[in-house]
């Protein structure tokens, strides 16, 4: 155990070494005029740059591997442990995991870094690079920018799950300070239960494209077992082609934060997508409608909102609540 904490500590000391070193090089490399003017064209403040501790690795195969390992093997095979490093294992090679992209830390709820987004400067596949799963990186559990939005106020009311970087370090130079991203993952239940511990209110705002709205139908799936009474997520859409970055670039932070005060309940984003294709006008249609809503009513928990929700189902069905009760495998979630 004291082998692997002291394991775990080398990885974190390495970890803060490189985000230094990124963000050094920003400053200083001889090749940093195309990142700098990058993030220029995007628009991205310094102030930002520097809440987020945006960095640069240049091009390069082995620059970090050089700067952080010297000719050390073991220190070699930490980098790699770190998910900094790629080995060939046929060629017995290393080299530099992030080349050429502007790098975006990622920390721990205590500020440690734990891995690394890495964005191309231009058009170039992939767009983002992210650290592998590693000791210190969980991605289905970690948020990008919780850790700077707590920082930043540390009694947070709400936050907003965005899907980018970028999305987070935006909405922050405009002064909406509570975004956070999940990290090329979709929203998971560990997230909401971390996110729920701090805060009474989630709001998702994902991309105004066909790729945000299925994300937000997911996560309607994933919240509603989550939810629980005193909690509340709400669901943002933006305009189509706009992402809570380039819109709150667009319209500014009042217009921004007039969206997110008009955020849509959960439970009204539930019946707008449930019965958008359903026909309510039939007996047939009602029927299937109540077969369709009852398994994600049923997987919530016993709450105020659960009850309201089944009442609603009622309404629009005319059916009594023991008749949905009995067609439907449905008492646990309802008897208390
Ligand atoms: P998007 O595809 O919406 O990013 O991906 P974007 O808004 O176009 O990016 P910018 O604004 O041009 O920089 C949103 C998030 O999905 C993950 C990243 O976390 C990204 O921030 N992603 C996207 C990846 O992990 N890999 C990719 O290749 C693309
Ligand atoms: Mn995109
Ligand atoms: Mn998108
Ligand atoms: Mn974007
Ligand atoms: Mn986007």
């Amino acid at each position: 155990q004291r082998e692997k904490d002291q394991q775990l500590k080398t990885l974190y000391e390495l970890l803060e070494a490189a985000t230094t070193y990124y963000e050094d090089q920003l400053r200083t490399n001889d090749t940093r005029s195309d990142a700098v003017n990058y993030l220029k064209s995007r628009g991205l403040s310094g102030q930002a740059a520097k809440a987020f501790s945006i960095g640069f690795a240049p091009s390069g195969w082995d620059n970090l591997l050089t700067h952080l390992a010297g000719n050390d093997p073991e220190k070699a095979k930490r980098l790699k442990e770190a998910g900094l490093l790629i080995h060939n294992e046929d060629r017995d090679s290393r080299y530099d995991r992030f080349r050429n992209r502007i790098m975006f830390p990622i920390r721990d709820q205590r500020g440690r870094t734990i891995a690394f987004g890495g964005r191309v400067l231009g058009d170039d596949k992939p767009k983002y690079l992210n650290s592998p799963e590693t000791p210190t990186f969980h991605k289905s559990r970690e948020l990008y920018g919780l850790y700077e939005a707590r920082k930043h106020n540390s009694k947070l009311d709400k936050l907003i799950i965005v899907e980018g970087y970028m999305d987070v370090v935006g909405l922050a130079q405009y002064g909406i300070h509570y975004a956070v991203a999940t990290l090329g993952t979709a929203t998971t239940d560990q997230h909401l239960e971390r996110l729920f511990k701090i805060v009474p209110e989630i709001i998702f705002c994902f991309d105004g494209d066909n790729a945000g709205r299925e994300a937000a139908i997911r996560a309607l799936k994933t919240t509603m077992p989550v939810i629980e009474d005193g909690k509340e997520a709400r669901f943002l859409f933006l305009p189509d082609g706009e992402d809570p970055d380039s819109l709150v670039r667009q319209e500014g932070e009042i217009a921004f934060s007039e969206r997110l005060a008009k955020a849509q309940p959960l439970s009204e984003f539930f019946f707008k997508s449930y019965s958008e294709n359903a026909d309510l006008d039939s007996m047939d249609g009602r029927a299937r409608f109540s077969t369709d809503v009852l398994p994600a009513i049923n997987s919530m928990r016993p709450s105020l909102l659960q009850q309201m929700m089944l009442d609603r189902i009622c309404e629009l069905t005319n059916l009594s609540l023991e008749q949905l009760q009995t067609t439907v495998n449905f008492h646990e979630a309802i008897t208390p």
